[in-house]
C-alpha cells in the first residue's frame, strides 16, 4: 500500500488485511478488508486512527509515513477515535519510538486503553465540542457517537476541508489495492463497496442501529465534504451517498426493509429439502426476490447481510431431538444478538418421533426480542405430501404479499 493525499494537507495510511483472517476472529472476509490511518498536517502533525497489521506490527504505517517526507518523532497528536485493537494495536511501539507526544481519546477510550494498552503515555481526555489546534489553518474537531461501534467511539472533523474522520461509522469491507477515492470506482466497483458495507454493517454496526442513527443527525449538521472512515473507501466526490446508505441500513432496524426474502434452511434426510422448491416457487409467483442460505453450510456473517436486508425471513428446518435443528438454532440465536428485528416471516418443516421445533423457535424469538410477524407454521410428520407442498407453496406466496405490502408501502 501507498500513501495518498485525501485533501491539502491530509493524506490517507492505509493496510489491507487478506481473506485469511477473521475479522472479530470470527466474521469472514472473502474479498479482505481495509485499515485506513489519517495523517493531518498543519504547523504541527496529527495522526488519526493508526493502523497495524493484523499481528500488531505496524511497519506499514511506518513506511508511509516515510512517503510523505514525516517520521515518528514529528507526530504531536494521535486521535484514538476508538480503542479497538485493528487501530490501536501500534501505540506500543510508536510509544517506545518517540516520546514528545500526546494522546487525545474520550473519558471512556481512556478506560479502555489503560484496560489493553496499560501504556505510561500522556493521555488528554477530550469530549463533544473540544478542538485541538494543529497552526496553519488547521484543526481538529471532535464530536463523540458512542457506541458507533465501540462505547467510546468519536468522529474527529477537520473545518477547512470538511473532511469527516469517521472512525467505524460509514466503513466498509473489501480490500483496497490503488483506487481508494469513491470518484476513482466505476459503476461495478461501487456496487461491490456497497455490497461490502452490508456485509460490514450487518457484521460488526447492526446491533448499535440506534446509535448509528443519532450519529447520522450529528454527521448531518456538519459542513461535511469529505467521509474518511476506518475500513473502506474515502468518499469526496459524493459523501451523501455513504450517509444515505448507513441511514438506510440502520433504518432497517426498525421496519421494513428491502422487498425480499431470506429462506434459511437446513435438512436432515432431505424431507424439510424437498419445501425449498415449493417456497420458492411461492416467493417468484409474486416477483418477490429472495436469497437461499443452507444451514450450516453457509457463514452466519453471509446470514446476517441477507436477512439484515430482508422484509421477510423463511426458515425451513426439522426437529430434533425434541427440539430445533441445532445449527437453525445457532443461526436463529446470532440473528437476535445482532438484532435482526421486526421480520415478516414464516417456518415450514418435518418431525419424525415429536415436534418441538415450532416451541424453540417461539422461545428465541421471544428471548431475543425479535418482533417477527409469523403465518402459521406448516409442519408435517416424514416426508412432506403433495398437498403439504401446495399449501407450503401457498403460505410462502402470502409471505410475499404481506412483504410487498411493507417494503412498498
Ligand atoms: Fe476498525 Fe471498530 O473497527
Amino acid at each position: 500500500m501507498n500513501a495518498s493525499r485525501v485533501a491539502d494537507g491530509i493524506f490517507r495510511l492505509s493496510a489491507n488485511i487478506g481473506s485469511e483472517i477473521l475479522f472479530e476472529g470470527m466474521w469472514l472476509l472473502p474479498h479482505g478488508a481495509s485499515m485506513n490511518s489519517y495523517l493531518v498536517k498543519g504547523e504541527q502533525a496529527a495522526i488519526i486512527d493508526g493502523v497495524c497489521d493484523w499481528d500488531g506490527v505496524p511497519e506499514t504505517l511506518y513506511a508511509q509515513l516515510d512517503e510523505v517526507g514525516m517520521n515518528v518523532s514529528d507526530i504531536r497528536y494521535v486521535i484514538i477515535n476508538h480503542t479497538e485493537p485493528d487501530h490501536t494495536g501500534w501505540l506500543r511501539s510508536f510509544s517506545a519510538l518517540t516520546g514528545d507526544f500526546e494522546v487525545l481519546i474520550t473519558a471512556r477510550g481512556l478506560e479502555l486503553a489503560k484496560a489493553f494498552y496499560d501504556l505510561e503515555v500522556p493521555f488528554r481526555v477530550v469530549k463533544s465540542g473540544d478542538s485541538v489546534d494543529l497552526g496553519g489553518g488547521r484543526q481538529l474537531v471532535f464530536e463523540e457517537i458512542p457506541n458507533v461501534h465501540w462505547p467510546d467511539t468519536m468522529v474527529t472533523f477537520e473545518p477547512a476541508t470538511g473532511t469527516l474522520f469517521s472512525c467505524d461509522a460509514f466503513g466498509t469491507f473489501g480490500a483496497i489495492n490503488g483506487a481508494p477515492y469513491d470518484e476513482q470506482l466505476d459503476e461495478m466497483q461501487l456496487r461491490f463497496f456497497e455490497k461490502e458495507a452490508l456485509r460490514y454493517y450487518a457484521n460488526i454496526v447492526a446491533r448499535f442501529s440506534q446509535p448509528t442513527l443519532a450519529a447520522i443527525a450529528k454527521v448531518r449538521k456538519l459542513p461535511v465534504r469529505i467521509i474518511a472512515p476506518g475500513h473502506g473507501p474515502v468518499w469526496r466526490r459524493n459523501p451523501e451517498f455513504i450517509i444515505d446508505l448507513y441511514e438506510r441500513l440502520a433504518g432497517y432496524g426498525k421496519g421494513p426493509a428491502k422487498p425480499k426474502v431470506t429462506l434459511l434452511w437446513g435438512s436432515m434426510y432431505g424431507n424439510t429439502e424437498k419445501t425449498v422448491a415449493p417456497l420458492l416457487e411461492g416467493l417468484a409467483a409474486e416477483g418477490v426476490e429472495s436469497a437461499v442460505h443452507q444451514v450450516p453450510q453457509t457463514h452466519i456473517g453471509t446470514i446476517l447481510a441477507s436477512a439484515w436486508e430482508s422484509t421477510g425471513i423463511a426458515l425451513a428446518m426439522p426437529t430434533y431431538e425434541y427440539q430445533m435443528f441445532p445449527p437453525m438454532a445457532a443461526v436463529l440465536d446470532e440473528l437476535g444478538r445482532k438484532q435482526v428485528r421486526n421480520k415478516l416471516a414464516l417456518r415450514v418443516g418435518s418431525f419424525g418421533w415429536s415436534g418441538g421445533a415450532q416451541r424453540e423457535l417461539e422461545e428465541i424469538v421471544a428471548r431475543q426480542k425479535m418482533h417477527w410477524q409469523f403465518l402459521e407454521p406448516v409442519e408435517f410428520r416424514g416426508a412432506p405430501a403433495a398437498e403439504e407442498l401446495e399449501l407450503i407453496r401457498r403460505r410462502a406466496r402470502e409471505l410475499a404479499r404481506q412483504v410487498k405490502a411493507a417494503a412498498l408501502a
